[in-house]
């Protein structure tokens, strides 16, 4: 046994060198990596005694890619260039064995070994794209020359992670080992190379299968929804056209594209937003190996879109959920949408019916409450009434086992009170799942004064487990999302007063990278949340939208009119009401520049994340990106609000918010955070 480097070991199996990587957490392509690789591929090509080398990792995964965090620096060390032409050139066959993920650089590296062995479980990805990226190591040229143009768009656009079998269908996998025995299934098929005298296979000599230029066309246009605003997906797909030309031209064409790629502000952003989706799970003041509280048996009250959309999540990673309801017949309606709602993903194949009745039988409906006693977490899910809540955790406190977590999906309201309901308050939690709940990434985890810092850490984990991002918050009224959204929406109300129309706020806000504008997203909801048709006065425009039927989307009209295939089309009658109240408020209705429309509606947002970070109720800055990522749709490739503003310039954005104070009034004072960091020449993301 030889130690090559402090990450990289090479041992011999009888005339079969082994190369083992050992550099936690998911081997990626350090500067040490890939100085272990070459002088370890060095050696064992220079030794006599080696016919074939089998590349493999220690660890939870083979490499997951370049390691990100040195990008932007200087190069160091070997190149992974010189890496790959090492092995793919080798004179003796090169085996990769693959466990874990192999993704980006990681499997690039894979795709210049002659042969891929896989254990089952692992997978194969190039997900370079969700970085702003593509495949820069050869693997946009390499990719298509195995599984077809076709698939390769597919992979490389969508940052799929695919599973073995899938892999060894298309032929990126040659063959598969026995799950736990990857090392001893890669040496056996090292030998058989040898053995059989199969050849060394380069990937680089081969024909690109598919990609005429209808194929290219018609990819484009079935995704132009998908990939609007994003710079990546383009070059990848441009990567795979270029596959088509001999390799090293097409590689020429990868550089360039990844370059450009690299230097841009957007991948820039992805990358940012990479880490700061990590870094919210670290709090600082709940150490790492806090104690987790098992969670074995969830129970959710109220059966409705909330309480189903939560069950969802638990139910599909195997957990048992008990549902309660107070009526029968809501019992009865909430487990029919799960049913239907598993069913549909059933007949769009992404599930199996074996798998729905597998999750349905998990679910219990009751009316009991008492049949919460042995739940380790119970999550209230009811309407938004403070007292309601209280007697319910009043009950609660009651019944449920001690040690259990006691969860509150309140958006709103106070849960520091909530918890006053209870001899335990260090068991409350609020677990703000976003609409829908099983869909939304997205969850705000709600520290009150007294959450243990088990119950913190259970969430946090638990949150990864079902899927979702979770981002601790403190309570204050709106948590981090719906306090920001509150200062988006009030200035586009304003703004409608003054004389843009909605389509005009709701344009600059997709044209900035939202899926939809406000306006767009009240009539998608449906404008009748909240309004009774009998209390209703015509005081607001909402009102008198409502008023004349128009509810929404699900009426045909709202804010806009829509025709028959929900195209939304600018109405004349809204256009009419609108002017109609901005006359009686004596408002003269303007022109007003797309500028004034984005300047107003963000730089609030931004000013309210600072105020936020000021009373400590989000950890920093990049949390507040994270939420707003993942449960408002803002563009990843613009990092979030905070680092959106720091690219923008602290300075002007204090600057214009001091004009609009000075025109418009105090809405818009400037948070003495904001302030503070312009006079030290600082950004949100110098604070600590
Ligand atoms: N570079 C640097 N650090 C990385 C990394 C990478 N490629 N991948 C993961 N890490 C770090 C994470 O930041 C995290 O650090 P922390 O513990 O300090 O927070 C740690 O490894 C563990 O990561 P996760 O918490 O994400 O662990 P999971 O087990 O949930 O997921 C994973 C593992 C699926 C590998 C996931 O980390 C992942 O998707 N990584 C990124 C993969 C990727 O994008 N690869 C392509 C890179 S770009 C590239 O290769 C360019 C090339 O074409 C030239």
């Amino acid at each position: 046994m030889a130690a090559i480097n402090s990450v990289t070991e090479l041992t011999q199996d009888g005339d079969i060198a082994i190369i083992t990587l050992n550099s936690p957490p998911v081997n990626a392509l350090s500067a040490n990596v890939r100085d272990g690789l070459f002088e370890g591929f060095k050696a064992a090509i220079a030794d006599d005694s080696v016919k074939a080398i089998v590349l493999i990792c220690a660890g939870r995964t083979f490499i997951a890619g370049a390691d990100i965090s040195e990008f932007g620096g200087a190069s160091k060390g070997a190149s992974l260039f010189d890496v790959q032409n090492m092995m793919e050139n080798s004179p003796k066959a090169v085996v990769a064995a693959i466990h874990g993920t192999a993704l980006g650089g990681g499997l690039e590296v894979a795709l210049t070994a002659h042969y891929r062995v896989a254990v089952p479980s692992a997978k194969c990805g190039l997900p370079e794209v969700n970085l702003g990226l593509l495949p820069g190591a050869g693997g946009t040229q390499r990719l298509p020359r195995i599984v077809g143009a076709e698939k390769a768009l597919e992979m490389m656009t969508s940052g799929a992670h695919v599973p073995a079998k899938e892999c060894l269908a298309m032929g990126l996998v040659d063959a598969m080992a026995e799950e736990g025995k990857l090392l001893e299934g890669a040496v056996a098929f090292a030998r058989k190379v040898l053995d059989e005298k199969m050849p060394l296979k380069k990937v680089r000599d081969r024909d690109v299968v598919g990609g005429s230029p209808e194929v290219f066309a018609a990819f484009r246009k079935a995704n132009a929804r998908k990939f609007r605003g994003f710079d990546a997906p383009e070059a990848n797909i441009k990567c795979v056209e270029a596959s088509l030309l001999p390799f090293e031209e097409g590689l020429k064409v990868e550089r360039t594209l990844f370059m450009g790629l690299m230097t841009g502000a957007q991948s820039a952003a992805q990358r940012y937003v990479f880490f700061a989706e990590r870094l919210a799970n670290k709090i600082p003041d709940v150490p790492e190996d806090t104690a987790e509280i098992p969670v074995k048996k969830v129970g959710i009250i109220g059966a409705g879109t909330m309480g189903g959309g939560i069950a969802m999540n638990f139910l599909n990673v195997g957990i048992p959920v008990t549902i309660v309801e107070t009526k029968q017949e809501a019992l009865d309606r909430g487990l029919g949408v799960i049913r239907k709602n598993y069913e549909n993903t059933a007949k769009r194949g992404r599930l199996t019916m074996e798998q729905v009745e597998q999750r349905m039988g998990l679910l219990t409906g009751t009316l009991e409450l008492e049949a919460l006693a042995d739940s380790d977490l119970v999550i209230e899910a009811i309407f938004e009434n403070m007292a309601v809540k209280k007697e319910v955790f009043g009950k609660l406190d009651a019944i449920v086992k001690q040690g259990a977590i006691l969860a509150s999906n309140t958006s709103a309201l106070n849960i520091d009170e909530i918890a006053t309901a209870v001899k335990r308050p260090e068991a409350v939690i609020g677990l703000h799942f976003f609409s829908p709940a099983n869909v939304m990434r997205l969850l705000e985890v709600v520290r009150t004064d007294h959450s243990s810092n088990e119950v913190i850490a259970t969430s946090m984990k638990l949150a990864k487990k079902i899927g979702k991002v979770a981002v601790l918050v403190g309570v204050c009224p709106g948590f981090v999302g719906n306090r920001m959204l509150f200062q988006r929406q009030n200035q586009a109300q304003r703004l409608v007063m003054e004389g843009a129309m909605p389509w005009d706020v709701d344009r600059v806000l997709y044209d900035f990278g939202f899926p939809m504008g406000p306006f767009a997203m009240s009539d998608l909801a449906g404008l009748d949340i909240g309004w009774n048709k009998e209390t209703s006065k015509g005081e607001t425009i909402r009102d008198q939208l409502c008023e004349l039927d128009r509810r929404g989307q699900k009426t045909g009209a709202g804010y806009y009119d829509y025709d028959e295939n929900r195209n939304a089309i600018p109405s004349p009658v809204t256009e009419e009401i609108i002017k109609g109240f901005a006359a009686k408020q004596g408002l003269n209705q303007r022109d007003i520049s797309d500028e004034e429309i984005l300047e107003r509606t963000i730089f609030p947002m931004i000013n309210e994340g600072a105020k936020i970070l000021e009373e400590g109720k989000a950890i920093r800055a990049s949390d507040i990106d994270i939420v707003w990522i993942n449960g408002y749709g803002w563009p990843v490739y613009r990092g979030g609000p905070m680092h959106y503003a720091d690219l923008v310039g602290l300075p002007k954005v204090l600057e214009r918010l001091k004009q609009y104070q000075n025109e418009m009034g105090d809405f818009f004072k400037p948070s003495a955070l904001l302030e503070k960091l312009v006079a030290e020449g600082k950004g949100f993301k110098d604070l600590k």
